[in-house]
């Protein structure tokens, strides 16, 4: 079906390799597909109209390919790139799979395996300047622990912290145009993962070396999962110049990562993420990294593929006529949204004045103001008219 809400590459849809790919293998059973090529995944979401795709090293090369074979492998998936015209915005390293890295990758307890986790991500960021990516994603699933016991959560962020450093100091060395964007997430496969939220994320990339280089990467179910607000959590973000890349899926509130199509199963968050990213001038990828279920078959992959991208519009077109709506304008005034937006102290007012305005305190009446209407009320439900189509 082609209408409105068929992506083009302007719209700047990426998918990582690993979502489509995913055969459906989980605790419980094996894979229900097939293996899929990531040539034939290349073809098939340009195809759907996506921009580019994101993988992890080891989704396009085999973990342990000698260096001939790896490069054939790179060569091969390159030529689909280039036929489809597909971007490689983004590229991560897996940190995770492999037994080695079943106590952590650069916070392992085991020296030699936080060396291995460098030289292989090291390699890796060599890789994603090849492609010309602009954004490296560090989701450390292995970092972290099952008992408080495991090892001393201080050290084990100085570790951290050693490791980020020692990659942006290796992009910086090569003059790569390459940044870091760190992926929260609260547990699993972990018991507790280390950077748990979007918070514990930002004031770690405070204590690094090279700030302004590691931004966030945050996703709706890992929000989700941690019982916190993800429309919260990415305009926090934004807030603080950090909104490196973000992973779109959908989530029924906190229980196991989901990776549910987008907007599937928390439409109104949905739509208000979609409204927050579209109107904050977020000009990253709008990355999905979810799971199509399980018991879809291959053609059920590419359905739930292409309703990410499209559920995506649609809600961008119903924020854009929700910010329309005159009613909606009236309704925001009335909520106070104006007024939030003016400092609280006026012009050139200094603290003394604040101290010396008895209208501030003295003779404020905090009880009446405690009757006041807000209006938000009012403002939600045509929110949900607009989404609910009824308007
Ligand atoms: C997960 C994560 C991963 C990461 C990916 C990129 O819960 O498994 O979301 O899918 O996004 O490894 O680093
Ligand atoms: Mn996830
Ligand atoms: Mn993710």
């Amino acid at each position: 079906m082609t209408d409105r809400f068929t992506p083009t590459k302007a719209d700047h849809f990426s998918f990582g390799l690993w979502t489509v790919g995913w055969g459906g293998k989980d605790l419980f059973g094996d894979p229900t597909r097939r293996p899929l090529d990531p040539v034939d995944a290349v073809h098939h979401l340009a195809a759907l109209g996506a921009w580019g795709v994101t993988f992890h090293d080891d989704d396009v090369v085999a973990f342990g390919s000698d260096d001939p074979s790896r490069e054939a492998t790179i060569k091969r998936f390159r030529s689909a790139l280039d036929e489809t015209g597909t971007a490689v915005p983004m590229i991560t390293t897996n940190l995770f799979t492999h037994p080695v890295f079943k106590e952590g990758a650069f916070t392992a307890n085991d020296r030699s395996v936080r060396r291995f986790a460098l030289r292989k991500t090291l390699r890796n960021l060599d890789l994603a300047a090849e492609l010309g990516a602009q954004t490296f994603v560090m989701w450390g699933g292995r970092e972290g622990a099952e008992s408080d016991a495991a090892k001393d959560v201080r050290v084990a962020l100085d570790r951290y912290k050693e490791a980020v450093d020692l990659l942006c100091e290796y992009v910086r060395s090569k003059g790569y145009n390459l940044r870091f964007a760190l992926e929260p997430k609260p547990n699993e496969p972990r018991g507790d993962i280390f950077l748990p939220t979007i918070g514990h994320a930002l004031s770690f990339i405070y204590q690094l070396e090279h700030p302004e280089m590691v931004g966030l990467n945050p996703e709706v179910g890992h929000e989700n999962m941690a019982c916190l607000n993800m429309v919260h959590g990415v305009a926090q973000a934004l807030w603080a110049g950090k909104l490196f890349h973000i992973d779109l899926n959908g989530q029924h509130g906190p229980r196991y990562d989901q990776d549910l199509r987008f907007a599937s199963a928390d439409v109104k968050s949905a739509f208000f993420l979609v409204d927050l990213l579209e109107t904050a001038g977020y000009d990253g990828p709008r990355h999905f990294d979810f799971k199509p279920p399980r018991a879809e078959g291959t053609e059920g992959v590419w359905v739930s593929a292409a309703g990410c991208m499209r559920n995506y519009l649609v809600l961008r077109e119903k924020a854009r006529a929700f910010r329309a709506d005159p009613e909606v304008q009236e309704a925001m005034a009335a909520a106070g949204w104006p007024s939030l937006a003016t400092p609280t102290l006026g012009p050139g007012e200094t603290l003394a004045e604040l101290l010396a305005d008895r209208s501030a305190y003295e003779d404020f009446d905090p009880a009446g103001a405690g009757l006041r209407e807000v209006n938000i009320e009012r403002l939600d439900q045509l929110a949900l008219d607009h989404i609910l189509g009824v308007r």
